[in-house]
């Protein structure tokens, strides 16, 4: 069948897994499909579109007549690896933290910035950090049409985002907590989650803010192309499994009513606006398994005129990580920049 030559690396992981489910419900177009991860899984196989394949140790060869490479990986080894890909020939999508502030690496959100596909000089595109993706989409047709001056954003994020080993330490201190047990000692939250919210689940910079809210406030800026919107961010990791959520205050130049603004973000694509009055406001349990930035208690801020206030949900594995990869991949067809090969 004709159609593109991909490679998942990292396909063991929380992100490579739902990877495979996105390709398929998206119907991207795959000819071939290649299963990376570290030589740990060795042996292990994994299933798409009806046929089991290996699962391969990553090696600089297993990148010979890929296209498009979906990397899912920790940093340092993305650091070592997406360049080799890309030196075989790929475009390699990246979730990882290694390229995202490289200029020479579009850091793209599609429904966002797009356009910034057709300059991929090192042929690695960075796709953006899970809070940070669904806040720009978000942002985006406020910006448009009212410009950001500033963003105070805090978080509510779910053990997922540490990936397949954070979701494991988070169900083992659950399953002790609900019963009464001495909890298990965390090995990968910094602390105990069960019936608790942790505010350095992520190393500490020097500037006395998280790696983690260091991301949030470059990469919103890079997206939207303003390097002169203030963002500050609190992240805070809760007892949730999936989907990111986040409380944000938005300072704009020039001042919309709360329906002008509820206006502009039920048109923008990506969005599902809820409304309070009617009893929906976004959740976790509703935004797991969906694609969509769900959007809702959108008001007026009382401290600040030109300032509105908005609770957002979107699932960091999908919109925050996997389908923000694959749409990246569809656009990369969409522009001719990748094409289906016979
Ligand atoms: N979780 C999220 O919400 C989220 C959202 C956006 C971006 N990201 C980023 O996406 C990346 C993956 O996150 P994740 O949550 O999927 O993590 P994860 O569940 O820990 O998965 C990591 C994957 O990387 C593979 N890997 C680790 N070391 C390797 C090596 N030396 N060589 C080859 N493969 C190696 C693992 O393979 P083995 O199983 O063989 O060890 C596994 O497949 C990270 O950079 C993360 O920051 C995550």
């Amino acid at each position: 069948m004709a159609g593109i030559d991909v490679a998942i690396v990292g396909a063991t992981g929380a992100v490579g897994d739902l990877m495979r489910q996105v390709l398929l419900e998206r119907k991207f177009p795959v000819r071939s499909i290649r299963f990376l991860a570290s030589a740990k899984s060795a042996g292990k196989t994994v299933e798409f579109a009806g046929k089991r394949y290996p699962v391969e140790p990553l090696r600089p060869e297993a990148f010979e007549g890929v296209q498009i490479v979906l990397s899912s990986t920790p940093s340092a080894v993305s650091r070592e690896y997406s360049p080799l890909a890309a030196r075989a020939g790929a475009i390699v999508i990246d979730n990882s933290s290694a390229w995202r502030m490289d200029p020479d690496c579009p850091l793209v959100v599609p429904e966002v910035n797009a356009a910034q596909l057709q300059h991929i000089r090192k042929g690695i595109v960075a796709n953006p950090n899970c809070v940070a993706i669904p806040l720009c989409v978000a942002l985006k047709p406020l910006h448009d049409r009212w410009r950001v001056k500033r963003v105070v954003v805090a978080t509510y994020q779910s053990s997922s985002g540490k990936g397949a080993k954070g979701l494991a330490d988070f169900e083992a201190q659950l399953q002790a907590w609900v019963r009464g047990e001495p909890i298990p000692p965390p090995t990968a939250h910094r602390g105990q989650l069960a019936g608790n919210v942790l505010t350095l689940d992520w190393t500490l910079d020097t500037n006395g803010f998280t790696e983690e809210e260091n991301k949030v406030i470059q990469e919103t800026k890079k997206i939207l192309g303003d390097a002169e919107i203030g963002v500050c961010a609190t992240c805070v990791r809760v007892p949730v499994r999936v989907a990111h959520s986040e409380a944000v205050t938005v300072e704009f130049h020039q001042q919309p009513s709360v329906d002008e603004a509820r206006a502009a973000l039920r048109q923008a694509p990506g969005i599902r606006l809820l409304d309070e009055r009617q009893g929906e406001v976004p959740q976790p349990i509703h935004a797991a398994g969906t694609d969509w930035t769900y959007v809702g208690r959108v008001r007026s801020d009382p401290s600040h005129p030109h300032s509105l206030c908005l609770w957002l949900v979107a699932d960091n594995l999908r919109k925050g990580a996997a389908t923000n990869a694959v749409q990246c991949a569809e656009e990369l067809l969409r522009r001719g920049i990748v094409s289906p090969r016979p």
